[in-house]
């Protein structure tokens, strides 16, 4: 079968397999996961990716503050730093307010408007909002809080056209993909970060959820987070728990 689609890697060589090859080219996808899983890592590791082969990138940091975020890369041993003073990496905070929200049409293209104009007009062809919930978050009404991602999400695809990774928290133990339920409808595919408990040990877990268009693997994997690696997949989730089970026996 011959691939119609261009692929942009993820920088997780595994996970790129899991999805059929890669993202596909200029769409949008969601990570999503319990609060400290590893969601920003991972968007951060698909960033690096793209700035290791001389592309510009931008990270919208839409809770941390940004010195916090590059700080925390740099104890894995990733240094954004250097790609800001070479400019091709463009971080930048956002703070939105209900008010904001309310005149959601007007604020949707201005949201997107600042994202442009971080890049200078550069090509930009990696984008992360990191996590799109907060910008959700006070809208009350939920079709509001829908049309303003799904224009934000439209306007990125058309105007950017970059490939773009929202990461999205959800409360522990909860049984949603996402914040608010919709999340994952607009994007184009969806990758759920997890934690397992099993006899008093926690493994981090990775699955695909969602793909459109393209043949993937949903087995449930485990990850580490190794410096200078971030995001490293193993074995599936099923091998290590026999394992643990054998060194029980
Ligand atoms: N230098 C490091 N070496 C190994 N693991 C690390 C390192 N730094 C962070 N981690 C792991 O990464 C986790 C945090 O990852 P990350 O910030 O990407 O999570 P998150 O899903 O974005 O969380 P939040 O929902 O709070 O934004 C920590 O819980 C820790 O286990
Ligand atoms: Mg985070």
């Amino acid at each position: 079968m011959t691939e119609v689609y261009e692929r942009v890697s993820t920088g997780i060589p595994k996970l790129d397999q899991m999805l059929g090859g890669g993202f596909i080219k200029g769409r949008t996808y969601l990570v999503t996961g319990e609060t400290g899983v590893g969601k920003t890592i991972l968007s951060l590791q698909f960033l690096l990716d793209g700035l290791r082969q001389n592309e510009n990138a931008i990270y919208v940091s839409l809770d941390e503050r940004i010195d916090g975020v590059l700080n925390g890369a740099l104890s894995l041993g990733w240094d954004f730093w250097e790609y800001i003073r070479s400019g091709t990496f463009h971080p930048f905070e956002f703070r939105l307010f209900t008010s904001d929200l309310k005149r959601f049409g007007k604020e949707s293209r201005a949201f997107v408007e600042a994202i442009e104009k971080v890049a200078r007009g550069q090509p930009v062809s990696r984008i992360v909002l990191d996590p799109i919930s907060a910008l959700a978050l006070g809208a009350g009404e939920e079709f509001i809080v829908r049309e303003y991602l799904r224009e934000i999400i439209n306007m990125l695809e058309e105007r950017m056209k970059a490939t773009t990774l929202l990461t999205c928290d959800i409360p522990s133990a909860s049984k949603k993909l996402s914040r608010f339920g919709f999340e994952e409808f607009l994007s184009s595919g969806v990758i759920v970060l997890g934690v397992v408990r099993f006899k008093g040990k926690l493994l981090k877990t990775i699955y695909v959820r969602k793909m459109r268009w393209s043949m993937t693997d949903s087995s449930v994997y485990i990850f580490e987070i190794e410096p200078g690696e971030g995001i490293v997949i193993k074995e599936p989730l099923s091998e290590r728990l026999d394992k643990l089970s054998l060194e029980e026996l």
